[in-house]
């Protein structure tokens, strides 16, 4: 029987820190088929859909992100950490299951109107996504989905998106 997305998803234990469980989606982006079929289950929802970018989280966001959005014939747009990316920018600070940073988008990158998803490899605590969706929104993007290849459904994140209006969509727990 062949391999699930699910089957490819490593776990290293005590990575970054002790005590967290780091799911490691290398080794799925890694073998052709892992990574094709998950892209084909990422962007399965939004077929049909009207979608004009696709916004990936960094960083395994990108990798995800950018191969939805060329499947979906969409333009890209990231959200990185702070001080990364070189025009001028929005930020939204926000808690992480292990510490905590700020994200930012160009200010420039949507324009009022566009429909967006947003693409990351795992929602643990939602606080990175939750992050997303609201420099989309301060750009005046609607915000049509959030998919992620991981939940980590004791973390919650699932919940705050969701209480946020936004509909979650993932592969695997
Ligand atoms: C991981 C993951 C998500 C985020 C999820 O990224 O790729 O972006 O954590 O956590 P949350 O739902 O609790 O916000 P990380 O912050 O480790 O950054 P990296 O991708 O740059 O390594
Ligand atoms: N981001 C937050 N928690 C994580 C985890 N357990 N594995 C991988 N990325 C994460």
């Amino acid at each position: 029987m062949s391999k699930t997305v699910k089957d490819l998803i490593r776990s290293i234990v005590d990575f970054p820190h002790e005590g967290i469980v780091f799911r490691d989606v290398t080794t799925l982006f890694a073998d052709a088929e892992g990574f094709r079929m998950a892209i084909g289950q990422l962007l399965a929802p939004y077929k049909g859909e009207r979608i004009d970018k696709v916004i990936g989280l960094e960083a395994r966001g990108f990798i995800l992100g950018g191969a939805v959005a060329h499947q979906l014939s969409t333009g890209f747009v990231p959200i990185r950490k702070k001080g990364k990316l070189p025009g001028a920018v929005i930020s939204e600070a926000y808690q992480l299951e292990y510490g905590e940073a700020v994200m930012e988008i160009h200010d420039d990158a949507l324009t009022p109107g566009e429909r967006v998803l947003i693409v990351d490899d795992l929602l643990a605590t939602g606080g990175t996504a939750a992050a997303a969706i609201t420099l989309c929104q301060r750009l005046r993007a609607e915000v049509m989905g959030c998919a992620f290849v991981i939940d980590l459904p004791e973390l919650g994140g699932r919940k705050v998106l969701e209480g946020l209006g936004m509909e979650v969509h993932t592969l695997c727990e």
